[in-house]
């Protein structure tokens, strides 16, 4: 048996696009068809540099703020979602806006306003500054207070430890988040969970698949752009679970080859934001240097698909 034919490339399953994601890039690819370039999209439709990047190129228009936006223009809302203030911003400024906030982010933030209409204090466990956080704090800016991990549990004020709910951003890691809350129950006791999981499917099963995956790998690469919270965190479960190093690349061409330096087994998977190319160009970085044909393991199996916003099925003429 040659060196060559013991390496191997194990390759995870679910990964890359979820349905948020998928919905949020064909909402613009979808507006810039129908209405003509430029369309304008507040903050990076989802976190992926190559996305951005080829959307650009189409005719988007990537802003930071609405007020960026040249008045009666068309607007996109990206999947990580904006605070109510940000509607009232586009309506002041005639914007014709398509909402890509993905669904499973609509839902935390309609438990917000719902906590926070029956007078809770309410624990969002996230991190600090991500645009999803930002958001979903718009909702209830006097309820919400902002928990960033399990260390952050002790800095925590309420106005009545009775009446304290938890929430927080979908793409975190599981393990730690259940820590988190853990240490939130410990100081108090009363805590409500939210009615149902509010860290996404996707993600979840992201992390499940690259856990089976790790286990079996010395390297995993994680295919994904550095501020992708869920990728960053296949990154961190990688390492917790069996991976002797983990890195995160947006682009083959990042890979260093003396991070293959003694490894036979090599993982590769792809945050929720990644499209599939990217990581066959890596399976294919990976098959110049002697690692040949990818297995696919499967962890968890995956048919979610969301429709598109409301605002383009209306001109498009579909029914919901
Ligand atoms: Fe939505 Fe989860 Fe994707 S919240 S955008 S399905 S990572």
């Amino acid at each position: 048996m040659t060196a060559n034919s013991q390496r191997r490339v194990l390759l995870a399953k679910p990964r890359g696009y979820c349905a948020g994601v998928d919905r949020a890039v064909q909402a613009v690819e979808i507006a810039l068809e129908k209405y003509g370039a430029p369309i304008y999209v507040r903050k990076q439709i989802v976190h992926n540099v190559h996305v951005v990047k080829t959307l650009e190129e189409r005719g988007a228009v990537f802003v930071d703020e609405t007020e960026e936006v040249p008045e009666g223009a068309i607007v996109v809302f990206s999947a990580h979602g904006v605070a109510p203030v940000v509607h009232e911003e586009a309506q002041g400024l005639n914007l014709r806006t398509i909402d890509a906030t993905c669904p499973l982010v609509t839902k935390v933030h309609k438990e917000a306003v719902r906590f926070a209409a029956q007078g809770y204090d309410i624990l969002l466990i996230g991190h600090e500054g991500h645009e999803e956080v930002i958001g979903t704090t718009g909702e209830a800016p006097d309820h919400i207070h902002l928990v960033d991990g399990p260390d952050d549990v002790a800095n925590v004020h309420v106005r009545d430890p009775e009446k304290v709910a938890w929430l927080s951003q979908t793409t975190l890691s599981v393990d730690e988040t259940i820590a988190t809350v853990e240490k939130l129950r410990e100081r108090f006791p009363n805590l409500t969970d939210p009615p149902s999981d509010d860290i996404c499917y996707a993600t979840q099963n992201r992390q499940t698949a690259v856990k089976e995956m790790a286990a079996r790998s010395q390297l995993v690469i994680v295919v994904g752009s550095t501020n992708s919270s869920n990728s960053v965190r296949l990154v961190e479960v990688a390492k917790e679970h069996g991976a002797d190093d983990a890195y995160l690349v947006d682009y083959a061409e990042q890979i260093d080859p003396a991070w293959l330096d003694g490894v036979t087994t090599v993982g590769v998977t792809s945050g929720a934001s990644v499209p599939d190319e990217l990581v066959q160009d890596v399976l294919a970085w990976l098959a110049e240097r002697g690692f040949g044909e990818a297995e696919e393991i499967e962890s968890v199996q995956e048919s979610m698909r969301f429709s598109l916003p409301k605002e383009l099925r209306k001109d498009l003429r579909i029914t919901p």
